[in-house]
């Protein structure tokens, strides 16, 4: 296929070093990554980064109010998983659950909208535990589920566990984030049908569903595709507007607890293109292991007609006092964490030189 061959982002046997957004970006066989509406896992033992997200189908085309936009292969083929130890260059580890095929009546059966795959591993059962959007097929757009499948080594195999209608709706909830703690506590946030308000719960130890009831966190509608991470003991909710494939201005919020409440503090992306988030819409929010103060910002570049042909937008997050910060950069690499904290480092020393100058001039004043 032309577009492979045309690929900027790697050269055949040649590993990438560095990110370059919105450009397709082959895997370790030299094809384009599959891994759509994504989130990351790190294994701390094996320092291996995994990246889950939709596989999508060749030739599949997005369904539109539940009806196939044209007469095409579905577009959802489940979740594709790749690793990684340096987040450029991405070994295919397959998929890690497929859509079914041979069972029309499965939750998951071909034909199934399944999106937004996130896995965390629970502390208490040592098991890697995957969440995803379900609307089963041909049940239209309506009713979301939230399901849930587990494996016992995190690229899978994840076997189905089952499917549930969260944040108290019935119509359940769509785009969620889920947030592991330091204390291991893990929370789903989740984007409640039909009006899209931020609901939050924490999960149980086994991760597979919520401990208690759901809490509104954000009160302000439309608000889709929450990615939720942790800063100097802040918390910080990345999200979008909810305009379907169309990129809209993202948003962020800050708590002090991840049940706690959530303030919106406006747009972080800045300068051209920040009214449509780079043409691209959040998917996760990724610490960067053994950086302190690293995180990177992952969104989608949506191509519903071609969904395959979907591109990732990955941007270092830069924090002006407590505002987190997005801004384009055609081309970079986890350097840029370190001329940051570099900038950061001279300017302190810098401001530390001025005030001991002016300490002693006011010493030397005070002796004449
Ligand atoms: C935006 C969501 O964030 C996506 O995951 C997908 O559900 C589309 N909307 C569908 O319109």
């Amino acid at each position: 296929m032309i577009l492979h061959r045309r690929s900027g982002s790697t050269v055949q046997g040649k590993r990438m070093q560095r990110f370059k957004p919105g450009r397709i970006w082959t895997d370790d066989r030299n094809r384009p990554i599959n891994a759509h509406g994504g989130g990351i896992l790190y294994r701390t033992g094996t320092r291996t980064y995994y990246w889950f997200g939709e596989h999508k189908n060749e030739d599949g085309a997005e369904l539109r109010f539940g009806e196939p936009s044209s007469p095409t292969e579905p577009a959802d083929g489940g979740a594709h998983v790749y690793s990684s130890q340096d987040l450029y260059a991405w070994h295919d580890e397959g998929l890690a659950l497929p859509v079914v095929r041979d069972d029309p009546a499965h939750d998951l059966a071909r034909g199934c909208v399944f999106e937004r795959p996130k896995v965390v591993r629970s502390p208490a059962t040592g098991l890697y535990v995957m969440w995803f959007k379900l609307f089963r097929r041909g049940a239209g757009y309506e009713v979301c589920h939230t399901g849930t499948a587990v494996a016992a080594s995190p690229a899978g195999p994840y076997r189905y566990h089952g499917k549930f209608l969260a944040g108290q709706s019935e119509a359940g909830a769509g785009d969620f984030a889920l947030f592991q703690d330091d204390d291991g506590r893990t929370f789903h946030f989740c984007s409640r049908k039909p009006t899209h308000e931020v609901y939050a719960a924490e999960l149980q130890d086994d991760c597979l569903a919520p401990r208690r009831p759901y809490v509104r966190v954000i009160a302000g509608d439309n608000f889709e595709a929450p990615a939720v991470f942790k800063r100097h003991g802040k918390y910080y909710m990345m999200g979008s507007h909810c305009t379907g494939w169309e990129p809209n201005p993202a948003r962020c919020a800050v708590a002090e607890a991840p049940l706690g409440r959530w303030r919106e503090i406006g747009n972080p992306c800045l300068g051209e293109g920040r009214e449509r988030t780079f043409d691209a819409q959040v998917t996760y929010v990724l610490p960067v292991a053994g950086r302190p103060d690293a995180f990177v910002f992952l969104a989608d570049r949506w191509r519903p007609e071609c969904p395959a042909q979907g591109r990732y937008v990955w941007l270092p997050i830069a924090f002006e006092g407590e505002q987190p910060v997005v801004r384009w950069i055609n081309e970079w690499d986890l350097g840029w964490f370190e001329g940051r904290e570099a900038e950061g480092r001279r300017q302190e020393a810098e401001g530390r030189r001025q005030e001991a100058g002016g300490r002693r001039q006011k010493a030397g004043g005070r002796g004449g």
